[in-house]
């Protein structure tokens, strides 16, 4: 049995094609690893083709300001990875002369590159020998070799460690990295995975046992954490209150609204909100229009937000809370709720001719 090589010559005929694999460009490559942490090729290909037209070389990236490259993030979530990418661009442009690190251990150095995305590049472009190891190898190697350790123990986390170095191919462990990426995402899915087309079918230990469908092993950890956001859109005729979040929270650097978080849920306009406001708006001058809730998942939160939406005349700064024409709000990097708010906004006005 050659596993590394069934998979290679799998991939050499059915690869996917993506414009990050016509190329070994570091800057390209490391943009692509970046967007696609936590997002579908399908999702993340619109961005790679945005940011690379907008930022051709790394030079482009690391002069751009922080909002405009937010902006051009804005939708694909997990915004920290934005920002360590704009941070990183300037450390390589400014301090390493826009010479891209060239090694795994280099890599590792840049904010925002972790083991899976320093293997992805290091073997993609300089050839070395690094496994990246994610949701995906996970699963295939659990399956081929039948594996009851569960993936996020710590035993677990090196025992498929070791396994994937063992496996990864000498010659092209760039090719094989990604062939094992697109075997994950074409065949051997979570659900229903497709074994007959699989290259590696004939040796597949779960296969033989019928346990792939309880492969692989996970712990239950993580708890989610529910989130009572009330937020004041306060609008003028020519503006609306908006809000640079700083503190190290979800969403940090994107603007939103006024935010009072709560404990629990409370839908109707209450005292604790109108003592919120008042530091912004005049209750006299104040006409109160309606209520949207909004459910936002992410991958530790579940969001319930309630906007508040209010028509005033005049408005009173405060607290970082500023007031933003309306027709620089498109610029801003808004979280989606938000985006969402406004287009809902911008619907009903249309709506209403
Ligand atoms: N996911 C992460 N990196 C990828 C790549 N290079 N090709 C396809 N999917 C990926």
């Amino acid at each position: 049995m050659d596993f590394s090589r069934d998979i290679l010559k799998w991939y050499f005929d059915k690869r996917r094609d993506f414009p990050w694999r016509i190329t070994k460009n570091p800057y390209k490559i490391w943009l692509s690893e970046i967007i696609l942490q936590q997002t579908r090729t399908s999702q993340g290909l619109n961005y790679y083709i945005k940011f690379i037209n907008t930022f051709p070389k790394i030079k482009d990236l690391a002069e751009a300001k922080e909002e405009e490259v937010l902006k051009l993030w804005q939708g694909l979530g997990y915004y920290s990875r934005a920002r360590n990418l704009h941070k990183s661009a300037k450390y390589i442009h400014e301090t390493l002369n826009g010479e891209f690190p060239k090694t795994y251990n280099e890599l590792l150095k840049l904010k925002g590159v972790g083991p899976y995305t320093a293997a992805a590049i290091s073997s993609i472009c300089f050839k070395e020998k690094k496994a990246a190891v994610d949701g995906n190898v996970y699963r295939i190697l659990s399956r081929v070799f039948d594996i009851d350790e569960p993936i996020n123990s710590s035993k677990g986390i090196k025992v498929y460690q070791e396994l994937a170095d063992e496996l990864i191919s000498d010659k092209n462990p760039g090719d094989y990295n990604q062939a094992l990426m697109d075997l994950g995402a074409t065949l051997c899915k979570p659900k229903s995975p497709n074994c007959i087309p699989c290259p590696v079918e004939g040796i597949c230990l779960a296969k033989a046992k019928k346990t792939i469908n309880i492969r692989p092993i996970k712990l239950k950890k993580v708890k989610v954490r529910n989130r009572y956001f009330n937020y004041f859109c306060i609008e003028t005729p020519e503006q609306f209150l908006m809000k640079k979040r700083t503190t190290n929270d979800i969403w940090k650097n994107l603007y939103d609204f006024p935010l009072l978080e709560l404990p629990q849920e409370i839908s109707q306009l209450s005292p604790k909100h109108l003592n919120f406001i008042k530091k912004f708006v005049k209750k006299e001058t104040f006409k109160h229009l309606k209520t949207t809730p909004i459910k936002h998942k992410l991958s530790h939160q579940n969001l319930h937000i309630n906007v508040f939406h209010i028509k005033a005349k005049t408005v009173t700064q405060s607290n970082g809370i500023v007031a933003i024409n309306k027709n620089t709000i498109p610029e801003l990097p808004v979280p989606k709720p938000i985006e969402l708010f406004f287009q809902q906004l911008s619907n009903s006005l249309d709506s209403k001719g």
